[in-house]
């Protein structure tokens, strides 16, 4: 496993990969990683001859100066993660080395970007596009790990890819829980101990919306998720919107074509959290 900082040296490293007709898996990040971000990782290992991680956090994507300085960096355990899984190259650049000058392009996602995140986090999935599309230019990789967690990022880097015409697979991969159902988080080391208490409610509340969505309407699974977030006093809802998983458009029937995904995000005090689930599949 090597480290750089710098993207000559990742790349001069790659070439000789390449050359050796080695495919190239990759896995961006932004650190602070868990077994989510290994399970990625893992997956890459399998499918590709050669693993790339990057360790970025992405100033461009933070709406929200505060959540930028606040987001946890933790190198030494990053590296220390990775260690235990294949992992051949981590790329950690500096701001300057992903933008020598400031990006200013401007992706139009439509629908994609201006539902549910967007909403609520405006330029986000711009500051997403241009970073992965930055480190897609660096790494050429032939396949690319995301994670189902980050179910909006996840349509919006297909679209980037599709829009960008890039010879690059993107593999999604599935949401790591910890062992009480909340989805793994680099955010849930910033919880207070009373709202990691409660935060489990998330997944237990979006398990029990998917069981009782075979006998209720769209609309009162709707009303059964926001009662049952809003009755913690811990827990603040942001939104949940039951959407196709392709075109995000908000799902109105349950007789409606294609697969259906629950998609919340709250409050557990100052804390944002998201997570989903699929209805059907
Ligand atoms: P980050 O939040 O570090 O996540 C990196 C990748 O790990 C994403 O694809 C995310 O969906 C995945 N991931 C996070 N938690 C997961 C979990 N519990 N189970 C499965 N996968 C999980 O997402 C980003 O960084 C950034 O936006 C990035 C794409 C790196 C661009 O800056």
């Amino acid at each position: 496993m090597k480290l750089y900082t710098t993207i000559s040296s990742l790349q001069e490293a790659l070439k000789g990969e390449r050359a050796k007709g080695f495919k190239i898996g990759f896995v961006p990040t932004m650190g602070a990683l868990h077994k989510g971000h290994l399970s990625l990782v893992e997956r890459a290992g399998e499918m590709s001859d050669i693993v790339v991680v990057s360790i970025f956090v992405n100033p461009n994507q933070f709406n929200d100066k505060t959540d930028l300085a606040n987001y946890p960096r933790t190198l030494d355990s990053d590296m220390a993660l990775l260690g235990t899984v294949k992992c051949d190259y981590i790329i950690c650049p500096s701001v300057t080395e992903i933008y020598p000058v400031p990006d200013t392009r401007k992706f139009e996602f439509g629908l994609l970007e201006t539902v549910m995140e967007g909403q609520f986090r405006p330029g986000h999935f711009n500051g997403v596009a241009q970073v992965v599309s930055r480190l897609f230019e660096i790494v050429v990789p032939d396949l690319a790990f995301f994670g189902r967690k980050d179910f909006q990022q996840l349509a919006i880097i297909k679209d980037l890819v599709r829009q960008l015409k890039l010879p690059v697979g993107i593999v999604p991969c599935n949401i790591v829980r910890e062992s009480d159902g909340l989805a793994m988080s680099s955010r849930n080391k910033l919880l207070l101990p009373q709202h990691r208490e409660c935060a489990p409610l998330i997944y237990h509340t979006l398990s029990e919306a998917k069981e009782l969505s075979f006998t209720k309407t769209v609309a009162e699974i709707k009303a059964f998720v926001a009662e049952r977030i809003n009755s913690n006093s811990l827990l603040t809802l942001e939104y949940f919107e039951i959407v196709d998983d392709t075109s995000l458009i908000s799902v109105k029937d349950w007789k409606d074509p294609g697969i259906k995904v629950g998609c919340i995000a709250l409050y557990a005090g100052k804390v944002r959290l998201i997570d989903n689930i699929i209805f059907t599949d």
